[in-house]
């Protein structure tokens, strides 16, 4: 199965972006952690950074929102230059419009459930969206070790969805990927990875991002 591998920049040094992207070049994106300090009880970075990252990245940003009105920011972050913009269930009047609208916009649209939130409401609407994220930790923080009851979920989504492949709504995984987690998360059905403190904790992130994506891609040989 074709993977993805998106190392979270939260774990990066923040004084140093753009070497920090460059070390992530083999990557499929850089997902980038936006949090408000209301949806989430932490605070990152906003649109003009975002903006100016898109400018300097060697791979396309993957923007993960945890900020509450969604509806209100989320295409500003289109404009900044993700390719892929995803908000939360939880904090969001209308995803159906927000993702036609993401989409309008030129961009991927993907849709975020914390761990404690059902996928159930969003199955007979995922031809709205091109990503549903699935929390398996719950959002806020880098290095919180993983949530295993989140597994079920990714399972549920994967039959609903069906095969992955051109065309099929990607499903993601966010929080505690690692060596030792990212066999069964790909077993449970997932096909795009982000992780954070597993690629920016390693002495070699690019050696990290192959070695999770060997363990990903041939998830029943581990
Ligand atoms: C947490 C963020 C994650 C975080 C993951 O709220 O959404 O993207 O960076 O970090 P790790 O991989 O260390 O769990
Ligand atoms: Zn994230």
């Amino acid at each position: 199965m074709t993977v993805q591998i998106n190392p979270s920049i939260l774990s990066a040094d923040p004084a140093n972006l753009e070497p920090e992207l460059a070390r992530i070049a083999t990557a499929d994106a850089a997902h980038i952690d936006v949090m408000d300090g209301h949806f989430v009880p932490n605070l990152t970075m906003g649109l003009p950074i975002v903006a100016r990252l898109a400018q300097v990245s060697p791979i396309p940003l993957d923007v993960h929102l945890m900020i509450d009105d969604a509806d209100r920011w989320a295409p500003q972050y289109a404009e900044a230059g993700a390719a892929s913009v995803t908000f939360h269930a939880e904090a969001v009047r209308a995803p159906v419009r927000l993702a036609r609208e993401l989409r309008a916009a030129g961009v991927g649209a993907g849709v975020a459930v914390r761990p404690a939130t059902p996928v159930e409401p969003l199955l007979d609407l995922l031809a709205e969206f091109d990503m549903v994220l699935v929390m398996t930790v719950e959002p806020g923080f880098g290095g919180q070790s993983f949530i295993e009851g989140t597994l079920p979920k990714v399972s549920r989504l994967r039959q609903a969805v069906g095969p992955a492949g051109p065309g099929a709504v990607h499903i993601q995984v966010d929080g505690g990927v690692s060596r030792t987690t990212i066999g069964r998360i790909a077993r449970a059905g997932a096909d795009v990875f982000v992780a954070g403190s597993a690629v920016y904790g390693a002495d070699d992130p690019a050696a990290e991002v192959a070695a999770l994506r060997a363990l990903a891609e041939a998830p029943y040989e581990a």
